[in-house]
């Protein structure tokens, strides 16, 4: 086992950025397991590569060695994170690059996941597998920085986001107030987010579908998160229609058992947040609880009440600020409080992109 770059030929970095890249495809859309690309060598041709599955499993490992046009045994396996070590809905990676008789393993970074972080050059060295770690690190932790963070914290990485016009104002009832550029990439936001999380007056306002409407992405749509503490939604909205409230959850504090039944009867999946002495912030209990759902990432979009809230308590990693071209003084409602407050908290801005004439400024 050697963690020294040197170890490495020009072939291996080759080997590993077509891992990366692999890896890269379906960054987003694994739910709550990384996506890992593999690329399976034997003197010296490609004879298998794969990503891990769009809903996460199977895992790039076991698909690659599946689909191997010849035996894997003798070969070298390029893999962007260590091979998992634990029996989870699917058996260990490694068991499976063992039982194939592989003769190298070059991973890139440790996976953060307690059940597995460092334990794969155990196992492979006690079947004698070279394993080596380390080759293009800090690029393919940039990849991975979301997992990292959520495995390490124990907590989901949170995205915000929220739109006015070019003076800052803030309008209610949906009106839109950027253009249709500005609007993809705000669902290109959702495509990448396991769920969404917002609150039960904006959906109660704008009766809205939350939904990744690209060409193609619908089906990548996030679960909703409704933020709920007295049950106020009006269960007439869209989001309850039966065919979605399977991917609904609402989290609330209400006792009133009527309530809590007619919510139920929607198909949605309700979670009461108790609050007591030691532990009273509601949103942090919902960000705990997204997390042990196994959702590692979420995006919240919803109105500035709400949306200050995160900022103020500090919940949001990254925030998108999407900016209209046009100014506008039909709304007094300014979300310059806001702006302030991202530009204190965050120690980075930029303006990501000019999209047409609309402005997306990122803070992180
Ligand atoms: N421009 C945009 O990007 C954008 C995006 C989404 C929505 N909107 C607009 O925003 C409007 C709604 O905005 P809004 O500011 O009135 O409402 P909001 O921010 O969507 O939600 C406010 C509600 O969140 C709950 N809340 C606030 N802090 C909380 C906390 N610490 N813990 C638990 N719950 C908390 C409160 O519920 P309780 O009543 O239970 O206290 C509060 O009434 C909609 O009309 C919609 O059109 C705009």
């Amino acid at each position: 086992m050697s963690s020294k770059k040197d170890k490495f030929s020009a072939i291996d970095r080759f080997y590993m950025t077509l891992a990366k890249n692999l890896a890269k495809r379906n960054i987003g859309i694994t739910n709550e397991n990384p996506s890992v690309g593999c690329v399976i060598v034997k003197n010296n041709k490609i004879i298998s590569y794969s990503t891990t599955n769009q809903s996460g499993r199977p895992h790039a490992e076991t698909l690659a060695i599946k689909r191997a046009k010849e035996s894997v045994k003798g070969s070298t396996v390029y893999l962007t994170l260590e091979p998992c070590s634990h029996f989870g809905k699917t058996p260990p990676c490694t068991k499976a690059l063992i039982r194939s008789k592989v003769k190298k393993v070059i991973y890139s970074i440790n996976d953060p996941d307690d059940r597995t972080t460092n334990k794969a050059k155990f196992k492979f060295k006690q079947h004698k597998i070279k394993t080596y770690s380390g080759l293009m690190s800090s690029d393919i932790n940039r990849i991975y920085s979301k997992y990292i963070y959520c495995k390490t914290n124990k907590m989901p990485y949170v995205t915000g986001k929220i739109a006015c016009t070019k003076n800052y104002r803030f309008f209610y009832n949906n009106i839109k107030l950027t253009n249709s550029h500005s609007q993809s990439v705000s669902h290109l936001l959702r495509y990448y987010n396991q769920a969404i999380i917002t609150s039960y007056k904006t959906i109660n306002s704008d009766n809205p579908r939350l939904t990744c409407r690209l060409n193609g992405l619908k089906k990548f749509s996030p679960i909703v998160i409704i933020i709920d503490r007295n049950l106020k939604s009006n269960l007439k909205m869209n989001i309850f229609n039966k065919n979605h409230s399977n991917k609904l959850i609402i989290f609330h504090k209400s006792k009133n058992k009527q309530k809590i039944n007619k919510f139920k009867h929607t198909g949605c999946r309700l979670y009461e947040i108790v609050e007591n002495f030691n532990y009273n912030d509601f949103l942090i209990s919902v960000l705990k609880k997204i997390y042990l759902l196994k959702i590692n990432t979420v995006l919240v979009e919803c109105g500035k009440l709400l949306t200050a809230e995160f900022i103020n308590k500090g919940l949001i990693n990254e925030f998108y600020l999407f900016k209209g071209s046009k100014k506008s003084e039909l709304s007094r409602e300014s979300i310059l409080n806001i702006t302030k407050k991202l530009d204190k908290s965050y120690k980075k801005k930029v303006v990501d992109t000019f999209v047409s004439n609309d402005r997306i400024i990122k803070y992180y």
